[in-house]
């Protein structure tokens, strides 16, 4: 079986095909940073415009990489939500478009799930049931994963996510946006011994996370301290000392609360090198990541969380919507049950957006 996948959730196009017999075969992906940096955070209605630029062309790339034909597929998955609203139709008309067009079928796919499979990409794949930390743009939770589809949140953020707030600490350091990695490269820099900050919530028990508080603290810090060469650079290394930390400490506490031993890490912030490098180290656990390029926002997750929902049945009415919102915890596990009719089917599928 062979599935298309389109991610257009936020800031980046991908587009990927997932071979059940052959693994990923392509991975296209165009990054609209260059239009969003002057206005230094993503602006919606131009991430919208872009991905209907992008889309087809990259789809057409991806076939020529697998060195196959629009006939060879036998599926289509969209990232459904959660994500911008417009920028998610787009994906989905698209999605939606061409599945109709060649007769297949489609499916819509959390954004989060594909995030939390996306270290099943790689070798070797984790067995479930293992405890995932997942850490984006807009969410940090902590999940415990029985098997595709059976997810118990168990911890997260109360405010920021941990990427949100690594954009923000950025932003107010002047690295501008895209803040994550900009502000991880100038942390290399810093003194790892001049602040200590707060690990938010360690102190009591509990697995959510507060990391807003962290980002009042870098500004405090780097507007009250005497200005200085390396002032930003020791702020960068302490706020992202606190975040690894923090998410080190919450890790060991929910697999010890939930007695598994293995973790899984993915989303934006799983690309983060101090952070794997934490986890690994330091957790009495086997520690999966995905290559940092399927921990970013990619179609290659998609088409792989697709593909198992397809592969079991689920199958999108020609209708589309998609969701802005949309609780991880709200999803059933795919049923092979389904296959039994349209009918099922058309009770399974996403509810259009509310
Ligand atoms: O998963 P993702 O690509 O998009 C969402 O679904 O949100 O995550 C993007 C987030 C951004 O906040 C970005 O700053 C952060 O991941 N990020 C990083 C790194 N690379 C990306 N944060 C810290 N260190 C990095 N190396
Ligand atoms: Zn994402």
């Amino acid at each position: 079986m062979l599935v298309l996948g389109i991610e257009s959730s936020c800031d980046e196009t991908g587009v990927a095909l997932y071979d059940g017999c052959l693994g990923l075969v392509a991975n296209r992906l165009h990054s609209q940073v260059d239009l969003h940096a002057e206005y230094g955070g993503v602006v919606p209605e131009i991430a919208a415009r872009d991905h209907i630029r992008r889309v087809l062309p990259l789809v057409r790339e991806a076939l020529a990489e697998a060195g196959r034909r629009a006939s060879d597929i036998d599926g289509v998955a969209y990232t459904g939500g959660p994500g911008l609203i417009g920028a998610l139709l787009v994906g989905a008309a698209v999605g939606r478009s061409l599945a109709w067009g060649w007769g297949v079928p489609a499916v819509a796919v959390h954004h989060l799930e594909a995030h939390l499979l996306a270290p099943l990409l790689e070798a070797p794949v984790p067995e479930f049931p293992f405890l995932a930390l997942l850490v984006s743009g807009g969410h940090t939770q902590l999940v415990a994963v029985r098997a595709p589809g059976e997810y118990r949140i168990i911890g997260e953020s109360l405010d920021d996510a941990a990427g949100e707030a690594f954009d923000k600490t950025a932003k107010l350091l002047g690295l501008g946006y895209p803040g994550g990695p900009a502000l991880a490269a100038l942390a290399r820099d810093g003194d790892p011994d001049r602040f200590r900050f707060p690990r938010p919530m360690t102190d009591r028990p509990g697995l959510d996370f507060s990391f807003s508080g962290l980002k009042t603290h870098a500004l405090r810090t780097f507007r009250d301290e005497p200005p200085g060469p390396a002032l930003a650079a020791d702020v960068a290394r302490a706020f992202e000392e606190a975040v690894v930390d923090t998410l080190y400490i919450k890790c060991r506490r929910a697999l010890r609360e939930t007695g598994f031993d293995r973790l899984v890490v993915s989303g934006g912030v799983g690309a983060n090198r101090r952070l794997r490098e934490r986890l690994v180290r330091r957790l009495d656990a086997r520690v999966f990541y995905p290559r940092p390029e399927l921990c970013t926002d990619n179609g290659a997750m998609v088409a792989f969380a697709g593909y198992l929902r397809l592969r079991a049945g689920e199958r999108q009415p020609p209708a589309f919507g998609a969701r802005a919102r949309w609780p991880l915890d709200s999803l059933r596990a795919p049923d092979a049950s389904l296959l039994a009719g349209e009918e099922a089917a058309d009770v399974a599928a996403v509810p259009p957006d509310e």
